[in-house]
Parts: structure tokens; sequence; C-alpha cells
């Protein structure tokens, strides 16, 4: 077997080793994406006005199909992603009820790359379309009639047939480059970005110019596939990390909790725990785009008409329910810091560890990093919030 410690650059393709921690553990992301399924909640409104202006437009042209095709591109494992399948039926079962329409069958095609836990999606569905028939007894032949399958392979690519899908959704998913930017390296190879896993305040602008125009490149090709897969009206909702239009790229939420990862790795290497070179060349292919970005983006790739982006912003501490909190403020928040920074480690290990491991080939650091960057993140929130920058977009395929 290939010893991890000696991969090639090539085995370290982020297709290969980006993908969630997998099973229902301690560590998986079906129990650490607690923040996701937050801001998912938060979008539902977007959602399903997306898709009931997608019923109705289908309805007045007469042209609502007799099955609707719905794809989640990078779903993961874990309860998120059928929970927006469960929303989007519902929102589509309203608004046909509004119309008098006959309900569509449904075809869903969740998809992810092929490192993916596909297996806990598969072992799931029996208990979700139970649900589904609880939600609606004695319709059984409507949720009956809804079709679940995977798909596997990269969204940076064509994944479905020309013109078969009617909706598009992808949460937490687009801000995973295709590849880390080759620009984060001199043409000699050097490493530019030292002491950084990603855009930080050190980087220099050859870098956060390297990561903005792979996002550019990225984000262009899946715009153009999705339009060549999508029916014309078809309807597509986005939901990234970002960073405000008017701020730096390193001095939002997301770049601190990366930053603060990179501090942890640091430590370990001034004691001799990893090897500071490995630490110099790790570098994460992600990238939170602004506001403005992604609208000049759609609106240079020509195939859709952006409906409604909205940039909001989330307080890790939304993430948790706070308990009575009888005790002077500061012993609160004192116990609110560390749980917190928990669940910012949790969350930020389940996304980060299969990179991680591949990268520096040993599993015995990472229970010793994260608690060290649980600590990084304690530290920080003495001191302030650690807010995060999230873009819901909805958008519309011309045609
Ligand atoms: C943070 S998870 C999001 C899961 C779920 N959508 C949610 O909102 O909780 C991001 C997922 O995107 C997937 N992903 C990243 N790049 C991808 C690509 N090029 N094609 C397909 N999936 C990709 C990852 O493997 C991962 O499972």
């Amino acid at each position: 077997m290939e010893n991890t410690a000696t991969l090639t650059p090539k085995a370290m393709e982020p297709q290969q080793v980006l993908h969630m921690v997998g099973g229902d553990g301690e560590t998986s992301y079906a129990n650490n994406s607690q923040f996701q399924r937050t801001v998912i909640s938060k979008a539902k409104s977007i959602r399903d006005e997306t898709i009931q202006d997608l019923i109705y437009q289908s309805s007045s042209s007469s042209d609502l199909p007799e099955c609707l095709r719905i794809a989640d591109l990078g779903c993961s494992s874990g309860p998120n992603s059928l929970v927006v399948i469960s929303d989007t039926i519902d929102a589509i079962h309203e608004a046909c009820n509004r119309l008098h329409q006959t309900l569509p069958e449904f075809q869903v095609f969740l998809n992810d790359l092929p490192g993916n836990d596909f297996t806990s999606i598969f072992k799931s569905l029996p208990s979700f379309y139970e649900t589904l028939l609880q939600k609606e007894k004695g319709k059984e032949e409507y949720y009956g009639r809804c079709f679940i399958t995977v798909m596997p392979g990269s969204f940076y690519g064509r994944l479905f047939p020309t013109q078969s899908l009617h909706f598009v959704h992808s949460s937490f998913s687009i801000h995973w480059l295709s590849q880390v930017p080759p620009g984060v390296k001199s043409e000699s190879g050097n490493v530019l970005n030292k002491g950084n896993i990603y855009i930080g305040k050190t980087s220099p602008s050859s870098v956060i110019n390297a990561y903005s125009q792979q996002f550019q490149k990225d984000f262009s090709s899946f715009l153009k596939f999705r339009s060549e897969e999508l029916v014309p009206g078809g309807r597509m909702v986005i939901i990234t990390l970002g960073h405000r239009s008017d701020q730096e790229p390193w001095d939002d939420g997301n770049c601190k909790c990366w930053e603060l990862l990179s501090m942890a790795l640091t430590d370990m290497a001034l004691e001799g725990l990893v090897e500071q070179s490995k630490v110099d060349s790790f570098d994460l292919p992600f990238y939170a785009p602004s506001a403005l970005e992604i609208k000049d983006l759609i609106l240079a790739e020509g195939s859709f008409k952006l409906n409604q982006i909205e940039t909001f912003e989330i307080d890790e501490d939304d993430e948790i329910e706070k308990g009575d909190d009888d005790d002077d403020d500061s012993d609160g928040r004192e116990f609110d810091i560390f749980e917190i920074a928990q669940n910012v480690s949790r969350t930020t290990r389940a996304a980060t560890e299969p990179m991680l491991m591949s990268h520096f080939g040993e599993e015995a650091i990472i229970n010793d990093l994260f608690q060290r960057y649980a600590k990084k993140v304690v530290e920080h929130l003495v001191k302030e919030k650690l807010i995060e920058t999230c873009l819901i977009v909805s958008m519309t395929r011309m045609g």
C-alpha cells in the first residue's frame, strides 16, 4: 500500500482528498454540520420563492413536466442534503396545490466527488422515504413518486444530459476549488504564502489574485455546465461562504478561522511535531467570493438571470442553543466561548481531516491539532466574535 507520507503532488489532487469525514461517528460531517444546517434553514424563504416561481411559470406556459428533475451538488453525507430535498418537495407540493395542478414525479440526483460517503446516503434513504410518508399520511401515491439516486463526479465538469434538470441546489460546496491555485507557488516552485494555509493578512497580492482567479475560472465552468444541463427557465439556488464586497478577503470570519488553523499548525512545527516545510506547502483549495464577484461572473457567463443575491453574516453563537443565563455576563460568555470553540473545531475538522491527513500523512497529529485549534478559537473569542459571511444566490436559466 502507498505510504501517505510520501504522496506525490499528483496524488494530492483535491478530487481525491476533498471530501468530508463520512459515516456517523463523533467526528463525522453528519454530526458536525449544524452551522451549515442553520444557514440552509435561513435560506429557506429564498429557496421556496425560487421553486414556487418555477412552478407558476411552468404552469402558466403549460410546461409543467410530468417528472421534475432536481440535483443537489456537493451533497456530502448526513442530514443536510435530504432536508433540502424534503423542503423542495414541500414547496413544489404547495405551489401545485395552489394552482390545482397534478403533482409531478420527482427524480432527485445527489452529487458529490467519488470519494464521498455515498453508502451512508443509501442507508438513510428508507427512513427518509418513511418520514415523507408520515408527513403526508394518505397521500402515499405522491411521495411514492420520488426517486432518489446518486451522481458521483465533479461539478466542474458535465454531470447530466443536455437540458435535463429543472432545479439545481448547491450549499457550502462551490467555495471548494477544483485545485489549489498554481499561483501560490512561484514559477520555480517556491512557496509564496508562508505561514498561511489560505489568504491571510501577510499573503502577497499575487497569492490573493491567484485565489480569486482560480475561483473565477471554476465558477465560470460551473455556470457553463449547469447552463447546458438546465432546461430554459430552470432555476438554481447556491449557498456559499463569502466575504463582504466592501471588505478585503483576509478581513473576514472565514479567513480568521483558517488563520487560527495556520497558527495551530505553526505552533506544532515549532515544537517539532510536524515539518515546517510541510506546513509552508499546505494550501487550501478554497475561496470565499464576494457578492460582487459572483454578480460579475454570472453577467459575464451570460446564460443566467440573477434573481436575488443576499449577503448575510452569521455569528458562530447562532449555532448553539443557549441555556438560561442567570449567571453574570462574563461567566455565561466564558461557557459559551468554550462551547462555540469546540463546535468550530469539530466543524472545521469534519471538512478538512481527509485533506490534512493526506498532506501530513499522520493520523496522530489530527487530535492534537484540533485541540490546539479550539484553544486558538477561545483566545480569539475572548477578544471578538467570529462572524462568518454567507451568500445566497437565486438565478434562472435564460432561454
Ligand atoms: C461542506 S460539504 C456541503 C454538504 C451539504 N451540501 C451541506 O450544505 O451541508 C461540501 C461538499 O462539496 C463537495 N465538493 C467539493 N468540490 C466538489 C466538486 N468539484 N464536485 C462535487 N462535489 C464537490 C465535497 O466533497 C463536500 O462533500
